[in-house]
């Protein structure tokens, strides 16, 4: 029994331990044999010798224990010793990745309008023909809904074509004053040089007191955040449609490209549309159940101004994942 105690002290490693317990608590173990031997002692030695095992067994168990704790603290210890990061060491060159240029402009936009407290608000990409259309002034059957060609699912459910819906689901949910922008993605049936079937837009909404918000307050904040996103440009309203807005304008910047002076791109104009805006329509407050209000509203693509922004010639191009064309805007 003797020499078990040694060994139990001398092993190096868990693996040696589990030898050793097999070798000695195993079925066919030491301490096994031993009890098997008792069977053939004198019946009057047999408890002494029972008493004699028990007592190894347990004290081996004990020394056992104990030496698997040292030995585990040990191989932690030489673990972490191994495993310890030298942060002072230099690393070799790591490549950075790049924000995707149309979350860039997003977070510009988005930037800009909650430097001027406009609160950020979301929705569903899936909409109702409510919220999407009726609400907005749009009744069935207008054809100004062929402004927007739209997927439709069954129930009257369809892929919000603009992010106007959120701000009826915003007027619907909370009480006036409300200074809000809704960024996110919509969706059209559309498929060219300058429209993609799902692209993103952002939404503005000012809602104030009967008389306290005019034409005159849009067209500010609309001329400062063009600066602000195309530096030293000139800024043109024209008077336009939408159903939501009376009056309603298209806002123009002088061509990025060429500066006014006329080519491909501006169609030789010397202007680019950039966003729609208006004065928000009686009947959409109506809609939402608001009394004694008045209120601008705006939206622009993102993809649109991204490409004015980088002069990207192609808007697919920014859809379709290529690294080489990506790489440019780390
Ligand atoms: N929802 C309009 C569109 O998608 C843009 C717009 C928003 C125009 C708010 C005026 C006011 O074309």
């Amino acid at each position: 029994m003797k020499e078990w105690y040694e060994k139990i002290k001398e092993a190096q490693s868990v693996e040696t331990l589990e030898e050793i317990r097999i070798s000695v608590f195993g079925k066919k173990g030491v301490l096994a044999a031993e009890f098997a031997k008792m069977k053939s002692a004198p019946n009057e030695e047999k408890s002494k010798i029972a008493k004699e095992l028990n007592a190894h067994k347990s004290s081996l168990m004990n020394e056992f224990t104990a030496r698997k704790i040292t030995i585990q603290t040990m191989e932690l210890q030489e673990a972490m010793k191994k495993e310890s990061i030298d942060v002072s060491l230099f690393s070799t060159s790591s490549q950075a990745g790049a924000l995707h240029p149309v979350m860039e402009t997003m977070d510009k936009i988005v930037e800009y309008f909650s430097s001027m407290n406009f609160t950020v608000k979301t929705g569903g990409m899936i909409e109702d023909d409510f919220n999407n259309f009726e609400a907005l002034n749009l009744p069935k059957y207008h054809p100004a809904r062929d402004m927007q060609d739209t997927f439709y699912f069954k129930d009257e459910m369809l892929l919000r074509t603009h992010t106007s819906p959120v701000q009826i689901r915003t007027m619907m949910s909370t009480k006036p004053p409300i200074r809000m922008i809704a960024p996110g993605a919509v969706f059209r049936r559309d498929y060219d040089l300058t429209h993609t079937p799902m692209f993103h837009q952002i939404e503005g909404l000012l809602v104030d007191k009967k008389g306290k918000v005019s034409f005159a307050n849009l067209k500010y904040i609309l001329e400062d955040f063009l600066k602000y996103m195309f530096g030293d440009i000139e800024v043109r309203f024209r008077p336009s449609f939408f159903p939501f807005t009376e009056p309603s304008a298209e806002v123009d910047i002088s061509c990025v490209f060429c500066e006014g002076s006329g080519c491909r791109v501006c169609s030789k104009t010397g202007w680019l549309e950039v966003l729609g805006c208006g004065i928000v329509d009686p009947n959409v407050f109506e809609a939402v159940n608001y009394k004694d209000v008045s209120g601008y509203a705006f939206g622009l693509g993102v993809e649109r101004f991204a490409m004015l922004i980088h002069k990207i010639g192609d808007l697919r191009s920014l859809f379709e994942g290529d690294i080489k064309l990506l790489e440019q805007f780390q």
